[in-house]
């Protein structure tokens, strides 16, 4: 008999868009007549732009002929996108060099596969709310995390604890789930205090393309020091509607080492490109190709202009609460607005708020408690919608509150 990770006995059950998943397909066999309107994980609506549509076409028909046909391709991905997206943060005054980027099919699998680089006994500082995905990957491999509060009182910024010590932390700006965005002088904050511990700055910037403010760091990278203390994790799937195509990027850079108990120096560099080249064959050519397109003047472009449009379905939400008087965050630099539940049967849990926005206005959401135990009383609406369900959803929520 195999002996199991029992660690999974440690995870709930499912995983937290899985849940409401399964939740609302419970209530539309239910209700077949009901129209319901999705709001809760961040998925995007609008299709890929034009550009990479083409660039797509573009990578299908060379694998259509032996002169241009592709097998495995390079395994920290195409020179070709890798170059473009050195020169995309060269745009946003941040040096990364194309060795420093590794090309993947998304955020959410290097953030969790980065673990496997880190021992079992560090100190491991998460956030509370936070993306599951962090907590979850961790809790896999029966690793214990100390969590930092983000409350109403810091803006939901928790900051660094100079009596506390850490090995790693993770930080999401603009934050999933609540919408808050860190500042310059904030990160660097978080950065000297790497520094001064030798701990590594797990960084998802999955959400830098919604920050409009040019004061704002879309990149850890643009702090200083940083790359001798962080790795950073983004994505192309809100940037550029790609959570259906799959691709991201994963900075590592190369002043990054750690000394082992040998004493021995480790490059996080070496050692992801050798966890990625064992296990992971590559995002195919023709993504890359795609992926590609998004960061050509056009391509960025029409980004923009789907990102404008995600906006403004932030604007009708947050416009909405505001009339009401809910208390909310996010929604200007970031796709989320997380909100205060109102109370409903005297309880603001947002479980069960979810259930009434369901059974009552059709209307789903993500409730605050699957991002941790300070969520619990907060809900998560997503500006990835079309316009007019967005409308209509904000519409039957005014009715109802
Ligand atoms: C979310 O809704 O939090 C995100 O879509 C999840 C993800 O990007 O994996």
């Amino acid at each position: 008999m195999p002996k199991l990770n029992e660690n999974y006995q440690s995870l709930k059950e499912s995983y937290l868009f899985s849940e409401i998943a399964s939740r609302v397909n419970a209530y539309t066999t239910a209700n077949p007549d009901k129209k319901v309107i999705r709001l809760g994980i961040g998925d995007v609506t609008l299709p890929l732009p034009n550009k990479v549509i083409s660039a797509l076409h573009e990578g299908v028909d060379a694998m259509a002929s032996s002169e241009t046909f592709k097998g495995y391709g390079p395994e920290r991905g195409y020179d070709f996108l890798r170059n473009t997206i050195s020169d995309y943060y060269k745009e946003n005054g941040v040096c990364v060099d194309p060795d420093e980027i590794f090309i993947s099919d998304g955020a959410k699998s290097d953030t969790g596969n980065i673990t496997e680089l880190f021992a079992v006994d560090n100190t491991i500082l998460v956030p509370d709310p936070v993306y599951p995905v962090y907590v979850d990957t961790n809790m896999m491999f029966g690793k214990s995390i100390t969590y930092m509060a983000g409350t109403v009182e810091n803006d939901f910024l928790p900051m660094p604890d100079k009596n506390v010590h850490a090995d790693i932390i993770y930080l999401c700006s603009p934050n999933n789930p609540t919408g808050a965005v860190y500042n310059k002088v904030q990160l660097k904050e978080w950065v000297d205090y790497a520094l001064e511990n030798d701990a590594v700055i797990l960084f998802d910037s999955a959400y830098e393309a919604f920050i409009s403010d040019p004061e704002l760091p879309r990149s850890i990278f643009a702090i200083e020091g940083s790359k001798k203390c962080a790795v950073e994790f983004c994505s192309l799937s809100k940037t550029a509607g790609f959570t259906g195509t799959r691709c991201g990027y994963t900075v590592v850079p190369k002043d990054l080492a750690f000394t082992a108990s040998n004493g021995k120096e480790m490059s996080l560099n070496a050692m992801w490109n050798r966890r990625q080249s064992t296990k992971f064959n590559g995002t195919s050519y023709i993504v890359q190709k795609g992926a590609a397109a998004v960061f050509t003047k056009e391509g960025m472009e029409e980004c923009r202009k789907n990102l404008a449009y995600y906006q403004e379905n932030a604007k009708i939400i947050a416009d909405c609460l505001a009339k009401k008087g809910i208390r909310f965050f996010g929604g200007i630099h970031s796709p989320y607005i997380w909100f205060e539940c109102p109370e409903v049967e005297g309880s603001r849990d947002s479980w069960k708020f979810f259930d009434y926005l369901l059974n009552n206005a059709q209307v789903v959401g993500t409730p605050g408690a699957g991002f941790g135990e300070n969520g619990k009383n907060f809900f998560r609406l997503t500006s990835f919608g079309n316009k007019e369900n967005t409308i209509e959803a904000m519409e039957r929520f005014d009715k109802l509150f």
